[in-house]
């Protein structure tokens, strides 16, 4: 297990802000920024988290020994780690699922947010999950721990989603990409799934082809086979 060493607020701007403040000054791998709500919560495409009291916000520095090239794959080791997570926590009966690049789906809700930024020689690796709030204004379906019934609390949660990370992080640094990509693929929409993806203000819409060894994104579009690194993701 990594020797995480949580550093607890109760209101911060943004975790991975404070995390990327703590790398630079050479805080170690494993560090952890809780806070109880962010004021200035970032997602994925410089979107806002909205961040009220009553989920989980943390960041966690990493200094995992791979090139930087891979460091995009760290993104589906924790949307593993959320999923063994919350699976945990939910009924039997919840469905869990993942969505490409690094959603955590419960009842095709969104769960968990994961958001992979380098800084410093650093990687910082910023979770938010939907504990007990659904966030107000968002624009697609949330779905929480307690509204799914699931037994949680945040700080219970992110016990249960740290040691389920050191796992998964272990499974990588040993074995490579591979496992994870299986897994991931095993868990995720499967092949042959419409999906529309946003590209900026375009949208590609076509089939999912599953994901290229690097993590990217392969749809089989009316224009051929496209391979996509970053946009925003919907069924259908
Ligand atoms: C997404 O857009 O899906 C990613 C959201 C990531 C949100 C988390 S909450 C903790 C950390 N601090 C931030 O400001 N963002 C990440």
């Amino acid at each position: 297990m990594i020797p995480f060493e949580v550093r607890h607020y109760d209101s911060i701007g943004s975790t991975s802000d404070e995390a990327a403040r703590l790398a630079a000054a050479d805080a170690p791998h494993g560090t952890v920024v809780h806070a109880d709500e962010q004021t200035a919560g970032r997602g994925r495409l410089s979107r806002r988290w909205v961040s009220p009291p009553g989920n989980l916000y943390l960041s966690i520095i990493l200094r995992p020994d791979v090139p930087a090239a891979r460091y995009a794959e760290i993104g589906f080791v924790a949307a593993l780690a959320v999923a063994d997570a919350v699976t945990a926590l939910l009924p039997r009966q919840a469905k869990v699922s993942l969505k490409w690049p690094n959603d955590v789906l419960v009842n095709d809700g969104k769960i968990a947010g994961i958001l992979v930024e380098q800084a410093a020689e650093a990687l910082v690796l910023g979770i938010g999950l939907d504990v007990l709030q659904a966030p107000n204004g968002v624009s697609y379906q949330v779905s929480t721990l307690a509204g799914c019934g699931g037994l949680a609390t945040v700080d219970g949660a992110r016990d249960k989603l740290l040691a389920a990370l050191s796992g998964w992080l272990e499974i990588w640094l040993r074995d490579g990409f591979a496992p994870i990509r299986t897994t991931w693929l095993a868990r995720a929409h499967p092949v042959g799934t419409p999906l529309t993806v946003q590209l900026g203000d375009r949208f590609v819409t076509g089939q999912f082809a599953g994901i290229e060894p690097d993590g990217a994104l392969l749809l089989d579009a009316p224009a051929g086979r496209a391979r996509i690194v970053a946009g925003d993701v919907r069924m259908g």
